[in-house]
């Protein structure tokens, strides 16, 4: 069957890739690999954006997103898989746009003022960082992509990108179709320490995390503070644990964890037993994976390497129409 619709995401190379990465973004970009015309990119250029003054960690970083995205079940026979900044028309394009938006609608997208004030030990009065939206935008429309999965902390950039989309089309005739947002429905994942799970609180269960390290961490994470006392009993609702059962356990553990918990018929230590076995079931093929293309670093250089000339195809086709649209001058009609 052919794939008719197209689907565009990417992923910021911030670190190893943990859960909330596994849950919030590739489950569901695996889930569409079958239906539709899949490309998944590793945005190097959105990571500059914000650690532009440090980038002794780029390339690692980098390395490790390319075996997450395998590891996590993206099948490069499936989906076009491949790194932003090795399909340089994503820049041609982002500058191009940058010539129509005006500058209000990127000082007023949600994340930028929040992230200023988030991100203080940061120097964000840039021009690049202020241009993330614009660059995003960039990478979704030069693939004339129909769908864009995204959590929906990422919603207003692809409201913006439509808004760019038709504001670039305005002036130059119809080149860009305006991509339509896919929500990943995101459910709450806590960390060990309670707070959202994130690189940033170091409080994350990675996909490359080894057993003993998996069932480590889950030893120690936060529980109901009620429950101190093996024989306090304790409330799932106000547990991070619980949360976490909700997620990865089937509904028969979760209703005996409710209960043990609520009667203290069990311990915190129990119950995080069980959750430990789920998770390591669930990672147990990714890390198998992972290692696998770990041993096999040529191929995965010629997954990426087919995937940035795939990628070229579509992208050359498209800034040929967009070239032509804003009337630059090519060779041939000098
Ligand atoms: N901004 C996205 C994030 O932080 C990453 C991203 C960059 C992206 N380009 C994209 C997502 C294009 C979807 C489509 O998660
Ligand atoms: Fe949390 Fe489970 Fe302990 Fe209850 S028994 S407080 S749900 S870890």
């Amino acid at each position: 069957m052919a794939k008719t619709k197209r689907v565009l995401s990417g992923m910021r190379p911030t670190g190893a890739a943990h859960l909330g990465h596994l849950l919030g973004a590739f489950e569901n970009w695996v889930a569409m690999q079958d239906e539709l015309d899949t490309f998944y990119c590793i945005v190097d250029w959105h990571a500059l954006t914000t650690d532009y003054a440090d980038t002794s960690e780029l390339k690692a970083n980098t390395r490790e997103l390319a075996l997450d995205f395998l590891a996590a079940g993206l099948d490069p026979e499936r989906s076009t898989l491949f790194i932003q900044s090795h399909v340089p028309e994503h820049a041609e394009l982002h500058l191009l746009l940058s010539m129509v938006v005006p500058l209000p609608w990127l000082e007023r997208v949600p994340t930028y003022k929040e992230q200023m004030t988030q991100l203080q030990d940061k120097d964000l009065t840039t021009y690049g960082f202020l241009g993330y939206p614009l660059l995003q935008a960039a990478d979704i429309l030069i693939y004339r992509a129909d769908f864009v999965p995204v959590g929906v902390d990422q919603q207003p950039h692809v409201e913006l990108t439509r808004e760019i989309a038709r504001r670039f089309n305005n002036f130059y005739g119809p080149v860009l179709p305006e991509p339509e947002v896919k929500l990943t429905p995101t459910p709450k994942l806590p960390g060990t320490d309670g707070r959202k799970m994130s690189k940033s609180y170091g409080n994350t269960i990675d996909l490359a995390e080894e057993e003993d390290s998996i069932r480590k961490k889950l030893k120690t994470m936060v529980t109901d503070p009620a429950r101190k006392r093996r024989t306090d009993p304790g409330d799932p609702a106000k547990c991070p644990v619980f949360d976490l059962h909700k997620v990865f356990s089937t509904e028969e553990t979760q209703a005996w964890a409710a209960e043990g918990c609520r009667t203290a018929g069990i311990g915190c230590i129990e119950c995080k037993n069980a959750l430990a076995d789920k998770v390591v079931v669930q990672l147990e093929p990714i890390r198998k994976r992972r290692k696998e293309f770990e041993s096999r670093p040529d191929d995965v250089r010629d997954i990426y390497r087919e995937g940035a000339r795939r990628a070229r195809e579509v992208t050359a086709a498209t800034m040929v129409d967009v070239r032509g649209a804003v009337r630059l001058l090519t060779e041939e009609e000098l």
